[in-house]
């Protein structure tokens, strides 16, 4: 028997069938790598959240200079990156699912005024809870305070996009995925706009400290709190981020009636 009648009655008696849709293919790869790209960024996130953070401090300022030069640069590239590769697959996903609601509502125009939307509600979210970050001073620094204010902001965006995205063609994809991805381009802006800015610094005054003894500038313990408070922050963030994740293909709950 020739080779290639074999390779054919072996692919042919495999339970393959594929879409006949290009469409298809882009969105089950886009899929996959969101996915792929999103378990990476959401894990090294935990493990700085709920093991890294709490490692660090048992350690001495000597082993603490050894093991963050060498740990940091490696897990924060993976970390910003990942970030990266996540919010762009999904954000062509989210473009696909408004499109088509836009398109189905004869409308197309709609998906620019969505888009235009989404962005500016987010962008403006991380800007303000930066600045809480960041200026807030005496009994407004508290930790819990700032978890309010955090809660009340992210809360205040999810309900301003859904505002400005309702409209009788906006299915639940859409709707879950302006609140859902929404969070999850606020955390990239965290994690580019302030707590890689800030680790960069303290790694390279951590390294300096180690190996020539240069005192750790003043500074130093403002941007490790402000580091911290982003990171905590996203660490939250990311649960109802997940849950509108889930919720956009399997649980219709919006409507933009
Ligand atoms: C850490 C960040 C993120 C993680 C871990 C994550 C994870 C996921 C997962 C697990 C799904 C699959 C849900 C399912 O099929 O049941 C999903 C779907 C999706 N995500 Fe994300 N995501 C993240 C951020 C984002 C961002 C920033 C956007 C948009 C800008 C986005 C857009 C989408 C879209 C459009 C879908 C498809 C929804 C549907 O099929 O209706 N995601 N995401």
């Amino acid at each position: 028997m020739h080779l290639d009648v074999v390779v054919l009655a072996l692919v042919g008696s495999l339970k393959v069938q594929l879409p006949a849709q290009g469409a298809d293919f882009e969105q089950v790869f886009l899929r996959w790598i969101h996915f792929g790209a999103g378990i990476t960024w959401a894990g090294l996130l935990y493990f700085f959240n709920l093991v890294n953070g709490p490692f660090q401090k048992e350690l001495d300022a000597a082993t603490r200079g050894k093991v963050v030069p060498l740990l940091m640069p490696r897990a924060l590239w993976w970390f910003r990156w990942s970030a990266v590769v996540t919010v762009l697959a999904g954000f062509r996903y989210y473009m696909i699912l408004a499109k088509t609601d836009a398109d189905n509502a004869g409308d197309p125009g709609l998906l620019g005024r969505w888009l235009g939307a989404w962005f500016l509600v987010w962008t403006l979210a991380w800007l303000a809870v930066y600045l809480l970050l960041k200026f807030a001073k005496g009994p407004l620094a508290n930790g819990w305070v700032l978890a309010l204010a955090v809660t009340l902001v992210v809360a205040g965006a999810s309900w301003g996009v859904l505002e400005l995205v309702a409209d009788p063609a906006a299915g639940n994809r859409t709707l879950a995925i302006s609140v859902g991805g929404g969070m999850g381009y606020f955390m990239m802006l965290n994690v580019w706009g302030v707590i890689w800015r800030c680790q960069k610094r303290l790694i390279a005054w951590t390294k300096a400290n180690a190996e020539q003894g240069t005192p750790m500038p003043a500074e130093s313990a403002e941007l490790a709190r402000l580091a911290f408070l982003a990171s905590r922050a996203n660490f939250w963030v990311s649960f109802p981020m997940l849950f509108f994740m889930a919720a956009a293909a399997h649980f219709p709950f919006l409507s933009g009636q």
